[in-house]
């Protein structure tokens, strides 16, 4: 049985690298992987990593790109190699363009497509923007959903998804989490053991614009306000918030804007860190099961499982805000350790095996 795993950016790398890599060590599968370079560099440094190689590659990245060029290049890409490699199925990650548009070549040639990371849903079709709707489409498409929790499976059944496709497998985040978590990896920059770091990313489209200014003017505040802090920031490449992280941010010592950490560094990254400040979905997913506090640069989260924990927070982006739930982890001991329980609601580290197992009963099923 052939199956095509689609990845375009770098939480689908990082995700469904444990999938391919479950599915190479398996005799009754043939995997190859269709890389559509939605990101390319950040693409490439997640690949090597897992030690991926992408046996189709699209390239599709261009600078700045908007979503309907992205859509267009991707649907007429993605259809000439499902063509040409003919999978019996194909899997795609999470809530890109890439994912959507997956979904919809599949559909339209009819080959079963198998959504990872299905049913997380914040109920706002414009919030995650254009996100919510990709994996609200996607899982329209879908033939298996693989559903990281129990809420997530009763989203998908509440919009009424034949429930003997759901299957609740954990997020294969945590697959890659628990493996490269094992090893210490160098940072490039050097931390102080007497100062408290705190990690920062943000790239969601929602925060381009006065949010994302917000945010700096908040972290220039709270590194004047607290001498033992180091704001460690690895800049997404997305252009909208270079600019304005360049712009705010820039030439503070004890600000480090640093390029994206591949995946081994950041995940020590945030071993170290005291408090991470994030708008990412991965990283709400990651951050807990390592006992770190994460506040969420969001109004509202499709992952509300660690926010039930107590472990995650919705802060928002406003800028008093962001200060005074900072200040309040930084001040106050037993709110941080009430954060800082961990907690990995999210999945057991087994997920791809569960995912292999079931794609081996489906075909069983198929071909009766
Ligand atoms: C995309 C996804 C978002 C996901 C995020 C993960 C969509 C619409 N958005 O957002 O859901 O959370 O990836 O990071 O699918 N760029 C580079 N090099 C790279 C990657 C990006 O230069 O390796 C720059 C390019 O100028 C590119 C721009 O960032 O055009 C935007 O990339 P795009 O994939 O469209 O959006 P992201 O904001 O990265
Ligand atoms: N990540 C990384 N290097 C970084 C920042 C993040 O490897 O400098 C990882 C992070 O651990 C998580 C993933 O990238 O697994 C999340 O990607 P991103 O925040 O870009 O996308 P999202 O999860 O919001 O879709």
């Amino acid at each position: 049985m052939k199956i095509m795993c689609v990845i375009g950016t770098r939480p689908e790398a990082i995700k469904m690298a444990p999938v391919v890599n479950a599915f190479k060590k398996c005799d009754d599968f043939d995997v190859c992987v269709l890389a559509t370079a939605q990101h390319r560099d950040l693409l490439d440094q997640a690949f090597s990593l897992f030690n991926i190689k992408a046996d189709y590659d699209l390239n599709i990245m261009q600078p700045g790109q908007t979503l309907p060029e992205l859509t267009s290049r991707l649907i007429v890409g993605i259809d000439k190699i499902l063509t040409e490699a003919k999978p019996n199925l194909v899997i795609g990650q999470g809530d890109t363009t890439t994912v959507f548009v997956t979904a919809l070549a599949c559909f339209y040639q009819k080959i079963p497509f198998a959504h990872l990371e299905a049913g997380l849903r914040t109920h706002d079709l414009y919030s995650p923007f254009p996100e919510e709707a990709n994996r609200v489409l996607a899982g329209n498409l879908a033939r298996l959903h693989f559903s990281p929790t129990e809420v997530s499976k009763s989203n998908l059944l509440r919009e009424g998804m034949n429930p003997k496709n759901i299957f609740v497998t954990g997020n294969t985040v945590i697959d890659a989490l628990l493996t490269t978590a094992e090893k210490d990896f160098p940072l490039e920059v050097t931390i102080p053991k007497e100062k408290r770091m705190v990690l920062v990313t943000s790239h969601r489209r929602e925060n381009f614009g006065q949010p994302i200014i917000n945010i700096c003017k908040a972290i220039l505040e709270l590194v004047n306000k607290y001498s033992d802090i180091i704001v460690v920031f690895p800049v997404h490449p997305n252009p909208n918030i270079r600019k304005a992280v360049d712009e705010y941010l820039l030439n503070n010592e004890r600000i480090k804007l640093v390029s994206p950490f591949d995946y081994g560094p950041f995940v020590s990254a945030m071993k170290k860190s005291y408090i991470i400040l994030t708008d990412s979905g991965g990283v709400q997913e990651e951050a807990p099961a390592l006992g770190k506090p994460v506040l969420v640069l969001r109004r509202d989260t499709e992952r509300p499982e660690a926010v039930t924990e107590g472990v995650v927070k919705l802060i928002g982006t406003e800028q008093n805000d962001i200060i005074a739930e900072v200040s309040n982890l930084l001040d106050d001991v037993d709110a941080y350790n009430a954060m800082a329980k961990g907690a990995s609601p999210y999945g057991d580290g087994k997920s791809s095996k569960r995912i292999v197992e079931i794609v081996r009963d489906y075909f069983l099923q198929v071909n009766r």
